[in-house]
């Protein structure tokens, strides 16, 4: 290939990176009356490039602002400085090209496990059968059925829980963000939860932001992780995780993983306890 037509290739790979995947530059955040001294600042000067189709995982200890960028990112909180650029544009509101499964599950209370589902599909435009079909294909892969018809507050956490994950799948969203959904599984329920989404995301090729406080859920399922530092967040280390695509139960025992999850593990700590000390 000739220098000229290299450098070609290089310009429409930058544009391509530039039009796809998620790009939060310079992203400073704060709560309440900065200028009182009362605020708090949550996020400082977060800069993260994310690819299309990656899984990216973003730890970091309790108050750092994981939410925070989650929320920034699907548009529902406005950004104060910097800016947040996806394949649709600036990010100025949320839009069904991002779907969040909030941490605390926000189901709505008055629908039941179908409604809530059918809720978004029919947002969508999906009617009748089609999205009657869809729900039930959703709600069976999280294992609710025999509960379509039950509210919410007639289920466990970790079935709420799944419910809200169906819901957001169901709509098929380009990239899922995702606030520690398996925090209130059982260890077995979650580990089938997790080989899920990895699976599922295999087959979709979405770009996922997944927020956890559990190092080796963040290594077993992620392409990339993020490690932030305690309050005011900023991305402290950006990780990659070299193991195959194909990852499964023999994952666990396999020695890149578990060194990596070590190594991983000794730096969340670091910024753990630098956050107890209050720095
Ligand atoms: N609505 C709000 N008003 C004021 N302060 C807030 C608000 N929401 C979050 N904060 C503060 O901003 C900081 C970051 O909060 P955030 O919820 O993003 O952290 P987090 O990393 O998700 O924490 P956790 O791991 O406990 O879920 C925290 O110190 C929190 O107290
Ligand atoms: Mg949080």
């Amino acid at each position: 290939m000739t220098t000229v037509a290299m450098a070609a290739d290089a310009r429409h790979e930058a544009a391509d990176r530039a039009r796809t995947g998620i790009h939060i530059d310079n992203v400073t955040h704060s709560y309440g009356a900065r200028a009182s001294g009362r605020g708090v600042v949550a996020l400082n000067r977060i800069c993260l490039d994310i690819a299309d189709g990656e899984f990216h995982a973003l730890l970091g200890p309790s108050g750092c602002g994981k939410s925070t960028l989650l929320y920034l990112i699907g548009g529902f909180l406005p950004i104060q400085e910097g800016a947040i650029v996806t394949t649709n544009g600036p990010v100025t509101q949320p839009g069904p090209d991002r779907a969040i499964v909030f941490q605390n599950f926000a189901l709505f209370p008055w629908k039941t496990v179908k409604q809530n589902v059918l809720y978004g599909l029919r947002k969508q435009g999906l009617k009748g059968e089609d999205a009657e079909e869809r729900a039930r294909d959703y709600i069976n892969l999280v294992h609710l059925s025999g509960f379509e018809d039950a509210y919410p507050s007639q289920l466990s956490g970790g079935m709420q829980q799944r419910a809200a994950i169906a819901r957001t799948l169901a709509v098929d969203p380009k990239t899922l963000l995702m606030d520690e959904p398996f925090g209130a599984l059982d260890a077995q329920t979650r580990r089938v939860m997790q080989e899920e989404l990895r699976a599922i995301w295999g087959r979709s090729r979405k770009t996922v932001v997944f927020v956890t406080h559990d190092v080796q859920e963040a290594v077993f399922l992620a392409d990339r992780i993020s490690i932030m530092s305690s309050r005011p967040g900023r991305i402290e280390h950006v990780i990659d995780v070299s193991l195959p695509r194909d990852r499964g139960e023999d994952t666990l025992e396999d020695r890149e993983f578990i060194h990596l999850s070590e190594q991983i593990w000794r730096l969340v700590r670091e910024q753990a306890v630098a956050a107890t000390r209050g720095r």
